[in-house]
């Protein structure tokens, strides 16, 4: 059965995808019925088996509102390792080649998780730690406060080419500083937190809206679909739709599946100037540096010094640099004058302006900007 959610036309161009619809049912039974390599973003948060012996109690001996719910619990390691196994395959299977795979897990889970996903051959790209700012104390005092949880960002495949990463706009999001592997965000309280009429919460793993956003904007385009084969209270479906995704969730509790049907009708995009998609420079227009040459930015016999001013090359009329004897492309020169296997000369040179040094790519950037 399909929940399908008030939304303007899908734009995708997989007409037998249901979009932006909640599926309910197992979801390996429910991928089943979706075509191959037909999505380009997973985001899964499987039950974590967190294997509860008895009650948590805090020190004055309130209990503690922890997971214990049925869809948690497994038998046995065998079990939860042939579940894992399933629900991989299935995702795996719809996903595009060109897409990645995002899994989400605590020290319950998560290794198991990591080895089965790489039997299947996936390729793991990253592990990202989620550190919470707030976490659950240690109410025993006999381990360390656990603190975060993990998430495996994994491509289809070794072999995977052009999978979406947007390290441009994510770097210039961050201060012009790499983004890293080590997300500092909250865990999911306060307003965001879904409760019912009794004041309880909807769901028990709901999880920050922001931990969403920041695996959606760095690893999809607008327009992409996103499958969540277990949505719960609909936090990927949520963040999606608001950020000019389309979804596809399954989730097998209908009550869960009703509450995030309604969260996500309430959801209003944002614009579509505030989420289009930065250019990333790989896509920029090719500018050669001979160009620059041409156009009298960078002079022949001018010359060119890496940006702790240890090597020198001279630039040449037809675009080329010239180290001592050895002539060649800024990227060859680069690597040769460090002796490293592979530079990327727009980074590695600069040209003196005054006391100070200015990049080539600075250069590059500004023919970019008149059109070429
Ligand atoms: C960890 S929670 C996901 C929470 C969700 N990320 C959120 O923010 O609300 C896991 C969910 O998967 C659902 N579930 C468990 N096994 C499932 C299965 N085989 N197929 C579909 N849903 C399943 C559970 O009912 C539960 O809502």
């Amino acid at each position: 059965m399909a929940l399908r959610l008030n939304r303007a036309p899908a734009r995708h161009d997989a007409p037998a995808l249901p979009l932006d619809t909640i599926l309910i049912g197992d979801c390996v039974a429910e991928l089943e019925k979706l075509p191959s390599a037909s999505v380009d973003l997973i985001f899964a948060d499987p039950p974590y088996n967190l294997q509860l012996q008895g009650d948590l109690r805090r020190p004055d001996q309130s209990l503690v509102d922890a997971v214990d719910d049925a869809w948690d619990q497994f038998e046995s390691f065998q079990a939860y390792d042939a579940f894992t196994r399933a629900w991989l395959m299935a995702v795996r299977r719809v996903l595009k080649p060109t897409g990645t795979m995002w899994v989400i897990g605590s020290y319950h889970n998560i290794f198991r998780v990591g080895a089965v996903l790489q039997d299947l051959g996936y390729w793991v790209l990253n592990d990202v730690v989620w550190r919470k700012t707030n976490p659950m104390p240690n109410f025993r005092g006999r381990r360390f406060t656990n603190a975060h949880e993990t998430l495996i960002w994994a491509a289809k495949s070794a072999d995977a080419k052009g999978y979406t990463f947007n390290y441009e706009a994510l770097k210039a999001g961050n201060e012009d500083l790499q983004p890293r592997s080590d997300w500092l965000i909250p865990i999911c309280s306060g307003g965001e937190r879904l409760k019912g009429e009794d004041g309880k919460k909807v769901h028990p793993t709901q999880k920050p809206e922001a931990l969403l956003a920041r695996v959606l904007l760095s690893s999809s385009k607008p327009g992409d679909v996103v499958l969540d084969p277990f949505f719960g209270s609909g936090t990927t479906g949520a963040v999606a739709k608001r950020l000019g995704r389309h979804f596809i969730g399954v989730e097998r509790d209908r009550d869960y599946a009703a509450a995030a049907r309604a969260r996500i009708d309430a959801v209003t995009p944002e614009t579509a100037e505030a989420i289009s998609a930065a250019p990333a420079k790989r896509e920029a227009p090719r500018v050669a540096f001979a160009t620059l040459v041409e156009r009298g930015l960078v002079r022949p016999g001018a010359k060119v010094v890496d940006a702790r001013r240890r090597y020198e090359a001279t630039v040449r009329a037809d675009g080329t640099l010239a180290f001592g004897t050895v002539i060649g492309s800024i990227h060859r020169i680069g690597a040769l004058a460090q002796g490293a296997e592979a530079c990327n000369g727009w980074s590695f040179w600069h040209v003196e302006a005054g006391d100070a040094l200015t990049s080539i790519d600075a250069f590059r950037d500004a023919v970019r900007a008149e059109g070429l």
